[in-house]
């Protein structure tokens, strides 16, 4: 073994997903949003959620934040089990430690209060004066192009406008873990861009870690890492521009909607261990010339 030894717990890992089930609803009507994902992001990482609508997503930020308790599985933050602290212990956490923002932004804002106001009221747990709190009101404001608006009540801007001062809000206090649920879907380039150059500063600056939802493929390269959901589960993983599938813990395995063009969902496949690795053929349907020797499914 090398000298060097990897931080453990807390210090090096920020969020652990074991087998994560969870199902929403009352007995007879449940549907199951997350069927066993299995999930790790070291400190200071940052992991673009991709997967299509109704895949889980928005529920794994939930429970991640400790907004909802898991039905099963393990999940932990900063080496804290979610399941076993009170829902007090949750809210002084979300309060300090986490910065949320969630997929209507209306709902990350006190409507009456100005945009400044937010951004200040959100650093109530902090030991800042008031006029600093105000500087790093301002400057957030700056950082997202909203200055100009800052002494507007939130309920009156736009859409967009909400979004960007959401996020401007959930990095007030310096979060250890940024988590956005689509931060950027009302946002044209130009504002997309200054919301993802706020997020990368502060994982630059303070090592905050984030997990962000997305549809934007400009926001998943930016972020680095993307962990892609399909049907309440991890499916595959991107790296540096390169796409991988993860291997389910039952051995399955998540085509990518390219493939399932070629192996759409329902169809027969042969399967055989080449030199390379593996190799999945559509079996030819009725009428059409027969597989070859069929020792290999
Ligand atoms: N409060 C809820 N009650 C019942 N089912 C829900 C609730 N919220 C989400 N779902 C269902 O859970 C699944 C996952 O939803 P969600 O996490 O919102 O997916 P995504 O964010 O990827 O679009 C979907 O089938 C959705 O209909
Ligand atoms: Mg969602």
């Amino acid at each position: 073994m090398s000298e060097a030894v990897a931080p453990t717990g807390a210090a090096a890992t920020a969020v652990r997903c074991d087998a994560l089930v969870h199902v929403y609803g009352v007995v007879g009507q449940e549907v199951t949003a997350l069927r066993g994902v299995d999930l790790e992001v070291g400190s200071g990482e940052m992991v673009a959620l991709l997967g299509p609508s109704g895949a889980g997503k928005s529920t794994l930020l939930w429970i991640l934040a400790g907004l909802m308790r898991p039905t099963a599985g393990l999940v932990e933050v900063y080496g804290r089990n979610l399941r076993n602290i009170s829902a007090a212990e949750a809210t002084d956490i979300r309060l300090r430690e986490v910065g949320i923002v969630m997929q209507n932004p209306a709902r990350n804002l006190l409507s009456h209060e100005t945009a400044i106001g937010n951004v200040m009221f959100a650093q109530r747990p902090t030991r800042r004066r008031y006029r600093t709190k105000r500087t790093r009101a301002l400057d957030l404001l700056e950082a997202v192009g909203l200055r100009s608006v800052g002494t507007r009540p939130a309920g009156r801007l736009s859409g967009g406008e909400q979004q960007r001062l959401a996020v401007a809000v959930a990095l007030a206090n310096g979060p250890r873990l940024l988590l956005a649920d689509e931060p950027t879907s009302q946002l044209d380039r130009a504002s997309a861009d200054a919301v993802v150059d706020l997020i990368r500063a502060a994982n630059a600056d303070l090592g905050t870690t984030v997990v962000a939802v997305t549809h934007d493929p400009e926001v998943g390269a930016a972020l680095g890492r993307t962990v892609t959901i399909r049907d309440g589960r991890v499916g595959g993983e991107g790296r540096g521009g390169q796409e991988y599938i993860v291997v389910g813990r039952d051995g399955s395995v998540q085509l990518r909607d390219d493939l399932l063009e070629v192996l759409p969902p329902g169809s027969l496949a042969q399967a055989r261990r080449t030199s390379e690795g593996i190799e999945l053929r559509p079996v030819p349907t009725d009428g059409e010339e027969t597989p070859g020797t069929g020792s290999d499914i």
